[in-house]
């Protein structure tokens, strides 16, 4: 099969998945709780797609390029036997990794099973060290005591584990260096994200954000930093070494430094809509589609010219006015 690619020449390689739109955690960037409060509406159970029906969509996508599939939410462990899904995408002939992105709340139990299921990898969000400061951020009541146990059990499990923090300024800046202290010694990467402009809810503008180039001028105070060559095209992170070791440090850099020109990942929400960019307004409904009595066939000539006709670059055009006045979907919706 001829490799798919889009209006730009991006290959359609990564998946992203939403398994819920349902977060334990209230992140104040995120799912700040004036909005998602005891009304909000999220989805009904019947508008999820079942773990059949997410199966066969990550086999169809895997025949059409994809080599990656990452679950994400919401927070994706608070889907009912999650394990059950990733032994069903293990199975896929093809992929050839499945990572996981979540708050690890609720990983030091599950971390075995999963690894056990075939997952490969986990990010973990953790926005701070210090423990006020991390239940303020997440206004949920977790403590950074379970977030790092959850993290040290599944690296027991034989699971790659990397850090995400998202630095948004006058948040937690105060956090960056003690954040690389601590898991330079724990020998897990650290990945700092530049805090993006993504849903209607979560008062983004210019001033909040932190850049990459900031950050490392502030690390370079304390660490000698190498840069490590990226592994694959179309990396998120620019990598570091600290230098002397194998411990890695990487910034995503969506706003200051975008990446759109290598961008392979589609994302479908929990609901079955596939959406060709973190920041598009309106995605193509795939539920809707398994749900018929299509074949894979049908379903495969859907999807093949969503991509082809994809254009998406949001970041590399991204100004104040679209970042303000844009329609863009919820973080927890499509999962990041
Ligand atoms: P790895 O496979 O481990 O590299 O994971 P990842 O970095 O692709 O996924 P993760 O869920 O850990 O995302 C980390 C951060 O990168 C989150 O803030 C995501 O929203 C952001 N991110 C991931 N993909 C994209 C993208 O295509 N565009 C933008 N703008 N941000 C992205
Ligand atoms: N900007 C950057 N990253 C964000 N995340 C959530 N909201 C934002 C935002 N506005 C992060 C989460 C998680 C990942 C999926 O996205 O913390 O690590
Ligand atoms: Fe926080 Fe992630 Fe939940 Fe959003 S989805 S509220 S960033 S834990
Ligand atoms: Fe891809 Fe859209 Fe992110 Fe650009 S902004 S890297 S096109 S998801």
């Amino acid at each position: 099969m001829s490799m798919l690619t889009d209006k730009l020449g991006r290959p359609l390689q990564d998946l992203r998945i939403s398994v819920t739109d349902r977060c334990n955690f209230r992140c104040t960037y995120c799912m700040p709780k004036e909005i998602f409060g005891k009304d909000y509406a999220f989805m009904p159970k019947d508008h999820l797609l079942n773990f059949e029906e997410i199966k066969r969509l990550g086999k169809i996508f895997v025949q059409l390029g994809v080599k990656k599939i990452r679950l994400t939410g919401g927070e994706p462990l608070l889907r009912k036997d999650l394990p059950i899904l990733i032994e069903k995408l293990a199975a896929i002939d093809g992929l050839e990794d499945i990572g996981l992105t979540t708050n690890a709340s609720l990983l030091a139990n599950m971390a075995q099973k999963l690894k056990d299921a075939g997952l490969k990898r986990v990010n973990v969000s953790l926005d701070a060290l210090d423990n006020t400061l991390f239940q303020s951020i997440n206004d949920s009541g977790v403590n950074t005591e379970r977030v790092l146990k959850g993290m040290k059990k599944a690296q027991e499990v034989g699971l790659e584990v990397k850090v995400n923090m998202v630095v948004k300024k006058g948040m937690n800046d105060e956090e960056i260096i003690p954040m690389a202290k601590y898991f330079k010694e724990q020998g897990m990467t650290l990945r700092y994200i530049e805090f993006m402009d993504v849903g209607q809810t979560n008062g983004w503008d210019f001033s909040k954000v932190i850049t990459k180039k900031e950050m490392f001028q502030e690390l370079s105070n304390h660490f000698e930093l190498e840069p490590v060559d990226p592994d694959y095209l179309g990396e998120v992170a620019k990598r570091y070494r600290y230098k002397g070791t194998n411990t890695e440090v990487g910034f995503i850099t969506s706003v200051s430094e975008s990446f759109c020109s290598t961008c392979t990942r589609a994302r479908i929400a929990a609901d079955g809509k596939l959406y060709t960019c973190l920041f598009a307004g309106d995605g193509f409904d795939l539920r809707e589609i398994v749900r018929s009595d299509a074949t894979d066939e049908t379903i495969k000539a859907a999807i093949v010219p969503t991509w082809k006709k994809r254009t998406d670059r949001y970041s590399d055009e991204r100004t104040e006015e679209t970042a303000k006045n844009r329609k863009k979907i919820e973080m927890s919706y499509i999962g990041g």
